[in-house]
């Protein structure tokens, strides 16, 4: 436990950083490891800083005892504990101190620092977990060359890895054996890994843009090995594509890679030896859907990117997180996009932005991608500093075009190679680099909230002029009641009717309160398509009429403003609805409108099977509930699944031919065979909204002929939202077939508690009884908890059950993870925006969990920025 309710939090800000007075050039690390009490002995060479404060060496501790403490080979004995952290007075300028703790990294139930997975012995370091391990200077602009010395029993730990390259290893006559490491490249000591324990690895080599051979592996459980073929693709197509599109080169011989069961993030970019959740590795077409697949590559190539964004350059503090973050998400996106179709990549990563980052910015944790200050900074690995990080940096991209960004980019890594810099930085070199004046645009690092830009257009027969009359606003957030105009480009193009062309796109780039641009030449009033291809993470009010959304969801040239066209004509119709504003005259009109529009979709020839199933994806509750304040959420989610249901119906016949046409395609990771498995579920979906007893048999038969995960989580998907026999028979035949593989235990976990089912929270409490179910691995709890909060009908029923469980759930997953558990405050967080009944019941359960006698700083943090 790190806190308790009696001692105030302690808040850290930005503008509190003072350089480090003493840094670590060189770090010796000796390991004896023991699953229950491993010895290590840190020996660090000290140098004071010329640019510190010439104060004494500050080594932070997290729970950790020195049983020893020397200086320059002699035991010293001036040194004390400033509460976890060791002081030591130091003369001079440069010593060296020898250190000793011992740990025990099975009772390491947080996943932070060295700890036990399933007798393997892996670390986690970032953000703080290093000084879990020894004492240190545990902050990221200390920068150290590491020698890791590792040393286990022979039979347990036959692998030994750390970063860097192998130097020597050795076996001894008691069993042991042991292995030395060395780093070239200095790094701070949240790039630290180490991993010991029986495992087996798929190797690969690269050959770099300079002709060195790089040796590339991956290490997972005996029996594994078959499923690493993707992740491997996907090592490779990375360092490729990071020498061809940002001239990024690989430096060292060997590329390691570890899959662990039980790990607290999805992966982590230690330098040299990237650990993994095993979920962004191991897949195969049988247990791993083609989101699995996409997730896998996408992960792969976040970490390897890291090794220049977040570890050639990485961060001055925490605070300048998203410099490695949001950079390195964008790089992902980019790669990704690269590597299959980009339109609907990008589709998909506005959809994450608009359910995840949106509510968080409209939410009492909202905060800017550059923190000010933080109690606990796990909490700060957010939505918000990843995902609309990389679209601060993206619309970088979008005023500067590619070659000039790239210019940008250059500059930044010659610079700041080696060092620990700040998003001021980073800003400055894309300036200077790609000639941008950056000014004003820098307030996306300092203001918090969505900005909302209002749009009206005027048309003027006689001179043929079009005028926007654009206003923005950036909403209040926590401790920012008062902002700035932001600048915001927005790509743009106005359609012509009876063409159904454009003139050529603009970049309208806003920088004031409220502004006007003009355009001439229309004798008819135009078809306005704003923000294409989502050129700014911005909410648009753009009243448009049905006519127009209808022509923009056929006819824009941009797949993203197609997109956008399409959710919009159904948010407006289902905004409408839940705020009762709709005759019956009107309802059956928007329907008719939507299912126009729908249907043409299914009907146009010239739209790809991929893209055709992100444009008839009905908008998400989370999104709509963003649309709505106070938001009724039993109302939103009952107008939606009537929609659904309608839609089912009327197009009934079409969405059954769909599902035909799908299930004829045979299996295979190409573009057409994964927009008809992407189909076929749709398919499912809405037929089962309208016909539940047919559509059972439909699902059960897609469940039955699946030879892929896709088809076989579809199926399941859907008939775990029905009644009946066929939903416990593909139940009991999932769990069976698949009981010894843990990754797809999770998703037979998050099926139900995700599913439709008005039982849903009733399944949620047996299944946290059941045998498989622990609190000891992360993604098992989020399997079940993760899914269940993201299930609108089963989290907010009325009675206030689900914001009970998951105020049990943070109670008893506190004490162990305290990481995991903050996680789950932000659905609670919410309440402010939900209708008042609900509300209350959120508050109450958030009160509850505030009143328990000790808390994690990290829930503590969450849960008293929730009720402020
Ligand atoms: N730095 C990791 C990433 O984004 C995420 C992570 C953070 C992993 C903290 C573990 C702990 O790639
Ligand atoms: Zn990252």
């Amino acid at each position: 436990m790190k806190d308790s309710a009696s001692q105030p939090p302690v808040v850290i800000q930005r503008a509190d950083y003072r350089p480090p007075a003493w840094l670590v050039p060189d770090i010796a690390l000796d390991f004896l490891l023991d699953l229950s009490a491993t010895q290590v002995t840190a020996t660090l060479d000290v140098e004071r800083n010329p640019a510190g404060d010439g104060g004494p060496l500050r080594l932070n501790g997290d729970g950790l005892v020195a049983q020893s403490v020397a200086v320059d080979g002699e035991p010293h004995s001036a040194w004390r504990m400033e509460g976890d952290d060791l002081v030591v007075d130091l003369p001079g300028e440069a010593h060296q101190v020898t250190i000793e703790t011992t740990i025990d990294p099975t009772a390491n139930t947080q996943l932070s620092g060295l700890y036990a997975s399933g007798g393997l012995l892996c670390t986690q370091c970032e953000a703080e977990g290093f000084r879990r391990i020894t004492f240190f200077p545990d902050r990221p602009d200390v920068l150290s060359r590491y020698t890791v010395t590792l040393t286990a029993d022979k039979a347990a730990f036959p692998v030994l890895l750390s970063n860097g390259n192998p130097m020597d290893s050795g076996e001894e006559e008691d069993g042991t054996h042991w292995a030395i490491w060395h780093d070239p490249w200095p790094k701070p000591s949240y790039l630290f890994a180490l991993v010991a324990g029986d495992l087996v690895a798929t190797r690969g080599t690269f050959t770099t843009m300079s002709g060195r051979e790089v040796e590339l592996a991956i290490w997972v459980r005996a029996g594994d090995e078959t499923r690493t073929g993707h992740a491997m693709r996907a090592l490779i197509a990375s360092m490729a594509w990071d020498e061809k599109v940002y001239g990024r080169e690989y430096d060292l011989d060997l590329f390691n890679i570890v899959a662990v069961s039980d790990f607290n993030a999805g992966a982590m970019e230690n330098k040299g030896l990237n650990i993994f959740n095993t979920r962004y590795i191991l897949a195969d077409p049988e247990t791993a859907t083609d989101g699995d697949y996409d997730g896998v590559e996408g992960v792969v190539a976040h970490e390897y990117f890291h090794n220049w964004s977040g570890n050639r350059v990485t961060c001055r503090d925490w605070f300048q997180l998203s410099l490695k973050e949001g950079f390195t998400v964008l790089r992902d996106q980019q790669f990704s996009a690269d590597m299959g179709s980009a339109p609907v990549k990008r589709i998909e990563d506005v959809r994450v932005l608009r359910s995840a980052q949106f509510p968080e910015d409209s939410g009492p944790l909202a905060h800017p991608i550059r923190p000010n200050s933080y109690q606990e900074i796990s909490n700060f690995y957010t939505a918000t500093v990843y995902n609309k990080g990389a679209e601060v940096i993206r619309m970088m991209t979008v005023l500067a075009g590619s070659e000039r960004f790239r210019a940008g980019t250059d500059l930044y890594f010659e610079r700041h190679d080696g060092e620990a810099a700040t998003c001021e930085d980073f800003v400055k070199a894309i300036e200077d680099g790609a000639g941008l004046d950056l000014a004003q645009f820098r307030r996306w690092y300092e203001q918090a909230g969505t900005p909302q830009v209002d749009v009206a257009m005027t048309h003027d027969a006689a001179s043929g002029s079009v005028t926007l009359a654009f206003k923005q606003t950036v909403p209040p957030t926590p401790g920012q009641p008062v902002k700035q105009p932001m600048v915001i480009p927005l790509r743009t193009a106005l359609f012509d009717r009876a063409s159904g062309a454009h003139g050529g796109e603009h970049l309208i780039v806003l920088n004031e309160a409220a502004q006007t641009f003009t355009f001439d030449g229309f004798a008819q009033a135009p078809v306005l398509s704003l923000n294409r291809g989502f050129s700014a993470p911005v909410a648009i009010n753009a009243p448009q009429s049905v006519d127009d959304l209808v022509f923009l969801a056929a006819h824009d040239d941009d797949a993203f403003a197609r997109y956008e066209a399409m959710q919009q004509l159904v948010v407006q119709h289902l905004v409408a609805a839940v705020e009762d504003r709709l005759d019956d005259a009107a309802r059956a009109a928007g329907r008719a409108a939507i299912a126009g529009a729908l249907g043409a979709i299914l009907a146009d020839p010239a739209l790809d099977d991929l893209m055709r199933g992100e444009l008839v994806m009905l908008p998400g509750e989370a999104y709509l509930a963003e649309q709505l304040n106070p938001v009724d959420p039993a109302r939103v989610h009952a107008e939606r699944e009537a929609l659904k249901a309608w839609l089912g119906t009327e197009l009934g016949d079409a969405w059954r031919a769909l599902h035909d046409r799908c299930s004829a395609v045979p299996y295979g990771l190409d573009a057409a065979a994964r927009g008809a498995r992407k189909l076929k579920t749709q398919a499912l979906v809405y037929l089962a909204a309208a016909d539940p007893a047919q559509t059972a048999l439909r699902a059960k038969a897609q469940y039955d002929a699946a030879d892929n995960m896709t088809d076989r989580q579809g199926a399941l998907m859907v008939l775990c939202g029905l009644d009946g026999p066929q939903r416990e028979a593909a139940l009991a035949d999932f769990h069976a077939r698949f009981a010894d593989n843990r990754l797809v235990i999770d998703k037979w976990f998050s099926l139900q508690a995700g599913s439709l089912h008005p039982k849903a929270l009733d399944h949620v409490r047996a299944l946290a009884q059941h045998p498989d179910f622990t609190l000891t691995n992360p993604n098992r709890v989020r399997a079940l908890y993760m899914a269940f909060a993201a299930n609108p009908q089963a989290f907010h029923a009325a009675d206030g059950a689900g914001y009970a469980l998951i105020a049990d759930l943070i109670l008893a997953l506190d004490p162990i993870n305290g990481n995991v558990a903050a996680r789950f405050v932000a659905p609670l967080g919410r309440w402010r925006r939900i209708e008042p009944q609900r509300a209350a019941l959120m508050r109450a359960a958030l009160e509850r969990i505030a009143a328990a006698p000790r808390l994690s700083r990290d829930v503590r943090e969450q849960v008293s920025k929730s009720l402020e």
